[in-house]
C-alpha cells in the first residue's frame, strides 16, 4: 500500500521571536505545499528526499513516530515540494507534519490534530534545539492562527480577502542561529528585550482583531510597528528595510520582515489596485516576488 499526504508552507505575520519567549504570534498558510509517499518495505527505512539535502526531520518524525506506536520502521518515504527550501516558508515543518499524517494513515493509528502537533513539535526541537512551533501549527491546522508558544494556544483566525505581496531579498538566513544568537543578546540585558517582546505582543493582540475585522489600514499600522520593533532587536538587514520602505512608498497599507529576519522575505499588505505598484517598487529596492496564495 502506497499512501500520499501533503502539508502546507508558512508565513509569519505578526509575532516572530517573541513568540519564542511565551508571547503570540499570528501565523498564515501559503499555496505552495510539502508530499510526503510512504511504503512499507522489506528493507531499511530508506529517504528519497531529492530536493533536501537535510533529512533530518523525516528521519526524527519516524523515529519518533515508529516508538510512540510501537511500529517498525521498514519503510520507503518519498519526499516532493512545490517551493525551493531557501524561501523560508517552512519545508522542515511541512515535511514533518505531511510524514506523520503518511504514517497515521499507512499504520492506521487514530490521531487527532492536537497529537500530530505534539508530535511535529517534539521533531523540530530535537532537532534544531529551539522554535516555537508556529511552523508546525500552521502546518496542521491550516488557514491564518493565533499562535501561544509551544502550542499553548491555537486559535483560527476567519480571515479573509488576505492582500499579501512577498519579496524575497535574495539572502537565505538560518532560523536556528539567528534565534540562538538573540538568546545570547538577551542574557546581557533581558529587562530591555522584555519591553520589547512586550510591546511585540501586545501588536499581535490588536491586529488578532484588525485582521479579523479586514481593517488593513490599522493592521498595515501595526505592520509597520512590528517591524520597527524587528529593528529594535537587531534582526532585521538594510536590504529588508529598504525592501519595506520601497513598499510603503508607494502606498502599501504597512510591510515588515517576516521570520527570523537576517534574510529571507518580507510582506506588505496592498489594497489589490495596488499590488503591482508594490511589486515593481520591492523589485526595484533589489527583491524577487514570490507569488504565492496565502490564508489557505
Ligand atoms: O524563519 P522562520 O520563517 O522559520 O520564522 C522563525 C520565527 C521565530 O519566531 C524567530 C522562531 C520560532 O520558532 O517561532
Amino acid at each position: 500500500m502506497n499512501i500520499k499526504t501533503s502539508a502546507p508552507g508558512k508565513l509569519m505575520l505578526f509575532g516572530e521571536h517573541a513568540v519564542v519567549y511565551g508571547y503570540p504570534c499570528i501565523v498564515t498558510t501559503v499555496s505552495p505545499r510539502i508530499y510526503v509517499e510512504v511504503e512499507k518495505t522489506s528493507g531499511l527505512l530508506k529517504i528519497d528526499s531529492p530536493q533536501f539535502k537535510d533529512t533530518r526531520f523525516v528521519q526524527e518524525t519516524v523515529k519518533l513516530f515508529c516508538e510512540k506506536y510501537n511500529v517498525n520502521n521498514n519503510l520507503l518515504i518519498k519526499t516532493h515540494s512545490d517551493f525551493s527550501s531557501q524561501y523560508g516558508f517552512g519545508s522542515s515543518s511541512a515535511v514533518t507534519v505531511a510524514t506523520i499524517l503518511a504514517l497515521s494513515k499507512l499504520f492506521q493509528t487514530e490521531i487527532s490534530k492536537k497529537e500530530v502537533f505534539d508530535l511535529g513539535y517534539k521533531v523540530v526541537i530535537n532537532v534544531q534545539g529551539v522554535g516555537s512551533g508556529f511552523d508546525i501549527a500552521a502546518a496542521v491546522f491550516g488557514g491564518t492562527i493565533y499562535f501561544v508558544t509551544g502550542g499553548k494556544v491555537i486559535e483560527p483566525l476567519f480571515v479573509k480577502n488576505l492582500s499579501l505581496v512577498i519579496g524575497y531579498s535574495g539572502v537565505k538566513a538560518d532560523t536556528s542561529s539567528i534565534v540562538k544568537n538573540l538568546e545570547f543578546r538577551i542574557h546581557n540585558s533581558e529587562s530591555e528585550y522584555k519591553k520589547i517582546f512586550e510591546k511585540i505582543g501586545k501588536i499581535v493582540e490588536e491586529a488578532k482583531i484588525s485582521l479579523v475585522k479586514n481593517d488593513w489600514k490599522t493592521t498595515g499600522e501595526l505592520m509597520n510597528k512590528n517591524h520597527r520593533l524587528l529593528q529594535e532587536l537587531g534582526v532585521s538587514t538594510e536590504k529588508l528595510d529598504k525592501m519595506c520602505h520601497a513598499a510603503i512608498n508607494v502606498g502599501a497599507f504597512g510591510a515588515k520582515l517576516s521570520g527570523a529576519g537576517g534574510g529571507d522575505c518580507m510582506i506588505a499588505l496592498a489594497s489589490s489596485n495596488k499590488i503591482k505598484k508594490v511589486e515593481l517598487a520591492i523589485i526595484k529596492a533589489g527583491g524577487e516576488i514570490i507569488n504565492v496564495k496565502c490564508n489557505i
